[in-house]
């Protein structure tokens, strides 16, 4: 792993020998290692060595030749120029996976055999395990699979934070939380690029809703911008070394993102650093001059003629006419030209990974990612994990046991030809003597006329029917009175939960609400298991059900992974990326009625985003962020600091030992939350400043030490535009979720 540093916890750095994207994806030793170590993940720069080289090509360009650098020459590359010998630059779509190969000319699939890819869990699932081992694994087997087709970029990872429940792409992206976002983005993308595959990190940025995302002009004060929005993004290029952002479709403070001097030249750029490419979002560019002086280097798009583009026949007579400047244009070409040599297509290509598609060894990487994402969030009267040894018979209910989601909805999916469903999952799992009865319960349908509304404003999402088909529903509760034990599959899946629009509310969808009601009355040993990559009113469906689990649209071995945890193969130790509301107004989005907008949506919450608001205005939710049980008991001892009192450039060595007191193995996220109880700045009741998950035998216990930079306690100032940590008193609370405090230590930073 040679960009990868493990540090141990109060020891000096210790620099570990190979490449990791070389090898085995075999991961165990490290996840075991990292237990009591801090990990550090650190990205290869964008590469200077050809700079020379760079200027002398470019010295040698045609205007129409750097143009076509410049913009999309088909629906997924940029031109090259053969006589130079430049390729076009490739990308594909992420986050699920590789996309399969379309049309160069239109969004239609090419209908080739060998672009079959491995579907990894969505952002939420990944989010879900807590684990930043597993986001570097995914980062590098998906990267693996990009480079075996051929692309320079992959269009990954997704991780604007998640504002609303209601949010189209949730399941995509990761979290609520900033301090999440950044461990795992930074890991995925370290992962990535090791095998030449640049990520294209998406969507910069403020880009939290679909609702008029096209359009819709995003209000948010510098704070909340700083500390919510952008530190993801922010360690994705000063941390991880990413070679391109995504502009977003939106706007920001009136200027659309792939215009936005601020956002791109000035914060991007200036400030952090960035020395990779700007992508822009597909047909989200809206000028050619500006757009190029605001930061912007590349306009991809969907079909029309490639040379209308901005950056195509416009950018020539802009040049032509002196409206921009050669010198102007050549910068822009030379940041592609990097990126071509970073990822070795020039300059070193013999040097060139590999890579390798859809393996075994990344069927693996996907299962061990989808078995630590399942939340268990409720297992009352014991019914999991499943006594394969006593059950005779078992109803599988609900059309989510067989639905497929890698491909669906609006936006990329995967093709790929394992997609594992629960199932079959179960099939494969339980015993042969278990006898499934299986049945369908609810159908997944949607109107074709009703429009949803959202207050005044009307969505262009899917709307789903939910009266019950009475046979479906009577077969399912014949299924359930004839067997020992039932399980409903519900939630949602990629058609209805899909980019290009947002829900209208949390409701249960296809009248699965009423399902689950009429089965429990026949079979009081009723499990629910959804699947859905963000929150649904489960308040009442959690006042009835003794059991609940929480599982995601998640990836080839996504029922395999789900059914080792009902039977208990896996000890689960999924958490919560994001709170789960009682109710959709108890949301700061919707508490502030600033969701969606119409031609302005001005986030009026400000810092106090997801569980920052529940918890800093002491609104109960249902589940709060960073919550999951398992099937042993963790008991955490007396929280203690290293020293009492820290200066600005310190780490604070947060500590505490948790016993395993059951008798499973399993593993526990351990997680610290600061509060600054007197400041003299707004702050939140609590913010996640660091996490660990160490794997701790039945019986055994484990000490803990989480590493908190003092740096990290710092708030962003509006009036100096800098970063300032304020000396004082500071409390570490520790807990299993931001609700489920176990300790608290305090502790004084000086002047
Ligand atoms: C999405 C991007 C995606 C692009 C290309 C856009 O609609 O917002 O996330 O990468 O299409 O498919």
């Amino acid at each position: 792993m040679k960009y990868k540093f493990l540090y141990t916890a109060l020891a000096l750095p210790l620099l570990f020998g190979s490449c990791k994207g070389d090898q085995s994806n075999d991961t165990g030793a490290d996840q075991k290692s990292a237990a009591n170590k801090e990990e550090i993940y650190k990205g290869i720069p964008v590469t200077q060595k050809y700079n020379e080289k760079i200027d002398s090509l470019v010295a040698q360009m045609t205007l129409e030749e750097k143009t076509g650098m410049l913009h999309g020459n088909s629906m997924f590359t940029t031109a090259g120029v053969e006589r130079l010998g430049i390729p076009e630059l490739k990308m594909a779509d992420g986050p699920l996976g590789v996309r399969e190969e379309i049309s160069r000319d239109s969004w239609a699939p090419l209908g080739i055999d060998d672009d079959y890819a491995t579907y990894y869990p969505a952002g939420s699932g990944v989010s879900a395990t807590w684990n930043p081992e597993l986001a570097y694994t995914f980062g590098n087997s998906v990267g693996q699979e990009a480079r075996a087709r051929d692309k320079d970029v992959l269009l990954s990872p997704a991780i604007n934070i998640i504002r609303t429940p209601l949010g189209g792409r949730t399941y995509e992206y990761f979290t609520e939380d900033p301090f999440l976002n950044k461990k795992l983005a930074v890991p995925f993308i370290v992962g990535l690029q090791e095998n030449d595959v640049a990520a294209c990190v998406k969507h910069f940025a403020a880009n939290n809703q679909e609702t008029h995302r096209d359009y819709v002009n995003v209000k948010i004060a510098e704070r909340p911008l700083r500390e919510i929005y952008l530190p993801a993004f922010k360690a994705a290029v000063q941390e991880a070394n990413a070679y391109s952002m995504m502009g977003a479709y939106n706007k920001f403070r009136g200027e659309y993102l792939c215009e936005n001097d601020y956002m791109l030249n000035q914060v991007l750029r200036d400030e952090w650093g960035f020395e990779g490419i700007v992508i822009s979002d597909w047909a989200a560019v809206h000028s050619s001059v500006k757009s190029l002086e605001s930061g912007l280097d590349i306009e991809m798009g969907t079909p029309k003629p490639f040379n209308e583009f901005f950056l195509g026949d416009k950018l020539i007579e802009a040049a032509k006419a002196g409206k921009i400047s050669e010198e102007e244009i050549d910068k822009h070409v030379k940041r592609s030209l990097r990126i071509l040599y970073s990822v070795n297509s020039m300059g070193d290509t013999t040097a060139q990974k590999k890579g390798s598609l859809a393996t075994e060894a990344h069927f693996k990487d996907a299962y061990k990612i989808a078995s630590e994402s399942v939340v268990l969030l409720k297992n009352d009267e014991s019914l999991l994990p499943l006594k394969t040894d006593e059950l005779k018979s078992i109803a599988i209910i609900g059309n989510n046991a067989t639905k497929k989601n890698a491909l669906g909805g609006f936006g990329a999916g995967v093709k790929t030809k394992r997609e594992v469903t629960p199932l079959e999952g179960m099939k494969n799992k339980l015993p042969s003597s278990v006898k499934i009865n299986y049945a369908e319960g609810y159908l997944e349908r949607y109107s074709k006329t009703e429009k949803a509304k959202l207050g005044d404003v009307t969505l262009s999402g899917p709307v789903t029917i939910n009266e019950l088909d009475q046979d479906k529903l009577k077969e399912a509760v014949e299924a359930a009175k004839k067997s020992d034990i039932a399980i409903i599959f519900a939630g949602s899946n990629r058609d209805y939960e899909t980019e290009a629009s947002d829900r209208a509310n949390l409701d249960l969808p296809f009248g699965q609400q009423k399902l689950i009601e009429e089965v429990m009355k026949v079979n009081p040993k009723t499990i629910v298991v959804m699947i859905a990559g963000a929150p649904f009113d489960i308040q009442e469906i959690n006042k009835k059900a003794s059991t609940l689990v929480w599982s995601w649209f998640n990836g080839s071995e996504g029922g395999n992974a789900l059914a080792d945890v009902l039977v208990g193969n896996v000890n689960p130790s999924g958490k919560l990326p994001w709170t789960m509301p009682k109710s959709l107004k108890d949301s700061p989005a919707h508490a502030t009625n600033s969701f969606p907008g119409d031609q302005e949506v001005s986030y009026e919450e400000g810092i106090l985003v997801g569980y920052r608001w529940f918890d800093t205005k002491n609104i109960a939710p249902l589940y709060p962020f960073g919550y999951g049980i398992s099937y042993t008991d963790f008991e955490f001892s007396e929280v203690k600091a290293d020293k009492d009192s820290y200066g600005l450039n310190d780490t604070i060595q947060i500590i505490t030992t948790v016993k395993n007191t059951g008798d499973m193995d399993g593993k526990e996220v351990v997680q610290v939350y600061v509060s600054k109880p007197e400041s003299k700045v707004e702050r939140a009741a609590k913010e996640l400043k660091g996490f660990k998950k160490p794997e701790i035998a039945a019986g055994s216990s484990k000490t803990v030490t989480v590493q908190v930079p003092v740096k990290e306690l710092a708030y962003y100032d509006v009036t100096s535009k800098s970063w300032k940590v304020e000396p004082g008193k500071y409390t570490f609370k520790v807990g299993n979720s931001s609700r489920n405090i176990k300790g608290e230590v305090s502790i004084t930073i000086s002047e």
